[in-house]
C-alpha cells in the first residue's frame, strides 16, 4: 500500500512512476480548424493511445487520464453524448491491444451515473486486464476529488462505524485505503495541455506534493516529443517534500 507523501518521503526516480494527465484543449483545437468541437474528442483519442504508448516505453508504471469531470454533464447534451459514445467505442476498439501491451485498466469515478452497457464493458475491460503489470492505466470518468474524499470517509465509517464517535483516530493512514486510486503511488508528474493552470477537482488529495506541469500544447497534438518535455522539465526540479535545499545537497 502507497504510503502518502504527507506521512514519508516517498522513493522517487528520474523517470516518474505515475504520469497524471488533464487532457485539456480539444474543443479549441477543433474549432481552429473549423471542425466542430467533437472532431476534437475524437482526435484526443489518438493522443490517448500514442501517450499510453510512449509511457509503456519510458517504464512509466502509472498513467492516469482525466477524461470526464464530474462537472462535465454541463455540456451540451449533443457533446456528452458523443463523449459517451466514444468511451464505448474506444473499450471496445482498444482492449485487444492493452492486453498485448500489458496495460492494466481501471476506471476510477461515479460510474454507476453511466449507461449499463458501458458500465459492463468497463468491467469486463478491467477484468481482461487485471493480470497485466506492466503499466496501470487508470481513466478518471464522472471523477471529481472532492467526491473521493467524501466516498473514502463514507466507505471507511460503513467499515469502522466504532470510529464515528472517535474522530481523533481518523488520519491519513486509516483514510488512503478507501481512496479511488489507493493502489497507485501519488502521481510524481501531473501535466495540463491547452494552457489553462488550475487542477479542475482532479485528484485533489493526491496531488499534495506532485510537480505541476502546464503546456499550451492541445491535448490532440500532445504526443512522445511533448511526454518527453514535460518528463525532462520533472527531471530539473528538486522535489524537497518539506527540506530545504541544504538538507538535500547533504545528503548527496
Ligand atoms: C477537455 O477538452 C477534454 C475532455 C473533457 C474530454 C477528454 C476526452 C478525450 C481525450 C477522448 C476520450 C478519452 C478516452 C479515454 C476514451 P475541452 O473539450 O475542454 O477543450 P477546450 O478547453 O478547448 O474546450
Amino acid at each position: 500500500m502507497p504510503i502518502s507523501s504527507t506521512r514519508r518521503i516517498p522513493d522517487h526516480t528520474s523517470t516518474p512512476a505515475h504520469i497524471a494527465i488533464i487532457m485539456d484543449g480539444n474543443g479549441r483545437w477543433a474549432t481552429q480548424r473549423l471542425l466542430p468541437r467533437t472532431a476534437g474528442h475524437a482526435r484526443g483519442v489518438q493522443a490517448v493511445r500514442r501517450a499510453v504508448e510512449a509511457c509503456g516505453r519510458k517504464g512509466v508504471r502509472f498513467l492516469t487520464l482525466f477524461a470526464f469531470s464530474s462537472e462535465n454533464w454541463r455540456r451540451p447534451q449533443q457533446e456528452v453524448s458523443l463523449l459517451m459514445r466514444l468511451f464505448v467505442q474506444t473499450l471496445e476498439k482498444e482492449v485487444d491491444k492493452l492486453v498485448d501491451q500489458g496495460v492494466r485498466l481501471r476506471v476510477v469515478g461515479q460510474l454507476d451515473a453511466f449507461e449499463p452497457r458501458l458500465q459492463a464493458l468497463i468491467h469486463a475491460a478491467e477484468a481482461r486486464t487485471a493480470h497485466n503489470s506492466a503499466l496501470t492505466l487508470t481513466i478518471a470518468a464522472n471523477y471529481g476529488g472532492r467526491w473521493d474524499i467524501l466516498q473514502a470517509m463514507h466507505r471507511m465509517l460503513a467499515a469502522h462505524p466504532e470510529i464515528a464517535g472517535q474522530p481523533d483516530v481518523i488520519d491519513e493512514v486509516r483514510l488512503d485505503p478507501y481512496l479511488s486510486m489507493a493502489y497507485a503511488p501519488e502521481p510524481d508528474l501531473f501535466i495540463r495541455t491547452g494552457g489553462e493552470q488550475r487542477i479542475s477537482n482532479f485528484l485533489v488529495w493526491q496531488l499534495a506534493y506532485t510537480e505541476l506541469y502546464f503546456t499550451d500544447c492541445f491535448w490532440p497534438d500532445f504526443d512522445a516529443r511533448e511526454l518527453d518535455r514535460a518528463i525532462a522539465w520533472y527531471q530539473g526540479r528538486e522535489r524537497r517534500f518539506g527540506r530545504t535545499s541544504a538538507q538535500l545537497n547533504d545528503q548527496g
